[in-house]
């Protein structure tokens, strides 16, 4: 049966020193307590080697934000899937809105990336999801259906069986604005019902499919309660020991 997962997306914050105090505070409220949900934190590429090597990743696995869609050389300032794999870093996250749409992220790109994630043994959390406008003219289906298409069903099934989906409407990112848990539900069984249209029934029920957009301590059971949604990416809420924990306790 597929993971219940709660992960962290610290996205452009946090020092080195600022992180690590995060990370190891994060360790320490986790110890010894028995979780409902796998627990990821997301972190910018200087922290994920020092992260990996202060906490139990065990218990907190590490995922990087990004990787590069080249597998090395002359390409100054990127970090490629076997770098962030070689912190100890488990997961990579790609497919973000803030990577589609401030970086110039397309399918093709995405394409790469997800291949290159998973020849290096990095577990894509790949996130699709619509933009306002989308939502109001009723295309968030089309929306999710084409960024999957584009990017991830290209996978052979064993491929995409390592994927986790997040589906984040973009209307809802940093915004205070979530999904309600109907809106959320519904879309999440719709993509739910795609993978299974693509690679059968057991894939589908194996994929975890997140739930990501103001999702905070006081909203996550209502969203964790549905059925087809497996757990939450969380930005805003990730930063903080306390407010993590208590989306984690949702569990
Ligand atoms: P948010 O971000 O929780 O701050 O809305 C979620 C995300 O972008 O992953």
């Amino acid at each position: 049966m597929r993971k219940n997962i709660v992960a962290g997306n610290w996205k452009m914050n946090k020092t080195l020193q600022e992180g690590l105090e995060l990370a190891k505070g994060l360790d320490a409220a986790l110890k010894g307590k028995s979780l409902n949900c796998d627990v990821i934190i997301g972190t910018p590429f200087i922290h994920l080697a020092s992260v990996a090597a202060a906490i139990d990743t065990k218990v907190i696995a590490v995922a990087a934000e990004n990787c590069a869609d080249k597998e090395s050389g002359a390409y100054t300032g990127e970090v490629s899937a076997a770098m962030v794999k070689s912190t100890g870093a488990e997961y990579v996250i790609l497919g973000h809105s803030e990577r589609r749409s401030y970086y110039g992220e397309t399918y093709e790109i995405l394409k790469e990336k997800v291949q290159l994630a998973l020849a290096n043994n990095l577990k894509p959390i790949f996130c699709i999801g619509e933009v306002k406008e989308e939502r109001e003219a009723n295309k968030q289906n089309e929306v999710v259906k084409a960024q999957l298409e584009g990017s991830v069903f290209n996978l052979s099934a064993e491929d995409f069986s390592k994927l986790v989906i997040a589906y984040e409407p973009v209307w809802a990112i940093g915004t205070g604005l979530t999904a309600t848990p109907e809106q959320a539900q519904e879309i999440h069984a719709f993509i739910r019902s795609l993978i299974a249209d693509k690679y059968g029934k057991e894939v589908a029920d194996n994929t975890t499919i997140l739930y990501g957009g103001s999702c905070n301590a006081k909203n996550a059971k209502g969203l964790f309660s549905n059925p087809d949604i497996d757990g939450g990416l969380i930005g805003g809420a990730s930063l903080k020991v306390d407010d993590f924990c208590a989306i984690i306790d949702a569990f």
